[in-house]
């Protein structure tokens, strides 16, 4: 049997892969894995805690908070302010980014965005639900504290980015821009061991993942993409969390829409900590993402925290097929001409 091989060793082996191979963002790597097994305990023993529910307040996007997602969000918090490694983090949880004060005159280098806990309204029913993260570099004096261009960077300027998945089984999967890795939580010696090297993505799969109750708020060209997608009898699956639904696709191949509805205009997923690591880990597995408007995933300016962005995520073939429907059905935008009046200087 060959040996195992844990998260710690792994990230400590890779560490020459990192552009600026000095220890900082293995450390940073390895203080999310600790947080990420704390959370997974809670996650697991959630049912018996009387910690399920609703908390009884709204985050900054107006979304009804869990009492896991504060639990989940404040454990991340703990853990990456005592890093040493991060000094600033922006939440789904906070309106507001958290600058991170220096630890023993330590100047960290990195900012850390995260959803603590994705597909939130699945943990009263048992049902997977995960964190995702991603790293950037700072952009600010190194001697002050961080500032909003820190956090306000395109995906393609991600160091690192990742998710762990309370499933089945516990799940982290993350890339530093040279191929996913995936380890899954050994119960039995409280380590995350190698359990998927260098995961790729197929080039299709039978599977797409959209909530299909929300069709008819779906704009022509995404309707007709979908109806393409019931012609060829594929599969749907949709869990509710993203993160879930893309590992899913990440593994068997296919493709996760949430494209923009009447109600959410922009699309409903948030663009620093939901689509850009995702799409940051997609895309290094061999897959692409793009807004519905075909734009990019990592590609595309920020302008808040919890911007919202339409999304297409998942295997090559399956994205230029949309790509093409797109095109094909779109409705030209209106634009109203003015037609000068003759004579009319
Ligand atoms: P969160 O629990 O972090 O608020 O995220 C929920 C998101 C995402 O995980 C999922 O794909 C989507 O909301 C589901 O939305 P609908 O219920 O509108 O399909
Ligand atoms: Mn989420
Ligand atoms: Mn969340």
């Amino acid at each position: 049997m060959s040996r195992i091989v844990t998260l710690d060793e792994f990230i400590i082996k890779r560490q020459n892969d990192f552009q600026y191979a000095t220890g900082e963002l293995t450390g940073l790597l390895r203080d999310i894995g600790v947080a990420a097994k704390i959370i997974n305990r809670e996650v697991n023993k959630a049912g018996l805690l009387n910690i399920l529910g609703a908390a009884k307040s709204e985050n900054a996007s107006g979304d009804t908070v869990q009492k896991l997602d504060l639990y989940a969000n404040d454990k991340l918090i703990d853990c990456l302010k005592n890093s040493g490694e991060c000094c600033g983090i922006a939440s789904e949880e906070n309106e507001h980014f958290i600058p991170i004060k220096e630890i023993e005159g330590k100047k960290a280098k990195y900012v850390v965005v995260f959803d603590p806990l994705d597909g939130s309204s699945n943990i009263d029913v048992n049902v997977s639900v995960g964190t995702i993260f991603g790293i950037f570099r700072r952009k600010s004096d190194l001697s002050k504290p961080c500032e909003m261009k820190d956090f306000l960077q395109k995906g393609s300027e991600l160091v690192a980015s990742g998710y762990v998945l309370y499933g089945t089984s516990t799940l982290l999967v993350y890339t530093t821009g040279r191929g996913v890795n995936g380890f899954t939580l050994d119960p039995t010696i409280g380590e995350f061991c190698l359990s998927h090297p260098d995961i790729k993505i197929p080039n299709r799969g039978n599977y797409y993942s959209v909530n299909q109750g929300y069709y008819l708020k779906f704009d022509i060209e995404m309707r007709r993409y979908i109806d393409h997608c019931c012609d060829e009898n594929l599969r749907l699956r949709y869990i509710g969390s993203m993160v879930s639904d893309v590992h899913r696709i990440l593994f068997q191949g296919g493709i996760f829409l949430y494209p923009n509805t009447r109600k959410f205009p922009q699309g409903k997923l948030r663009l620093l900590y939901e689509c850009n690591p995702l799409a940051f880990i997609v895309e290094q597995a061999g897959g692409k993402a793009m807004s519905c408007q075909l734009e990019r995933i990592l590609d595309l300016p920020l302008g808040d925290l919890h911007q919202r962005m339409s999304i297409a995520i998942g295997s090559p073939d399956m994205l230029d097929e949309m790509k093409e429907f797109v095109e094909r059905y779109k409705v030209p935008e209106y634009k109203e001409e003015v037609v000068e009046k003759e004579g009319a200087s």
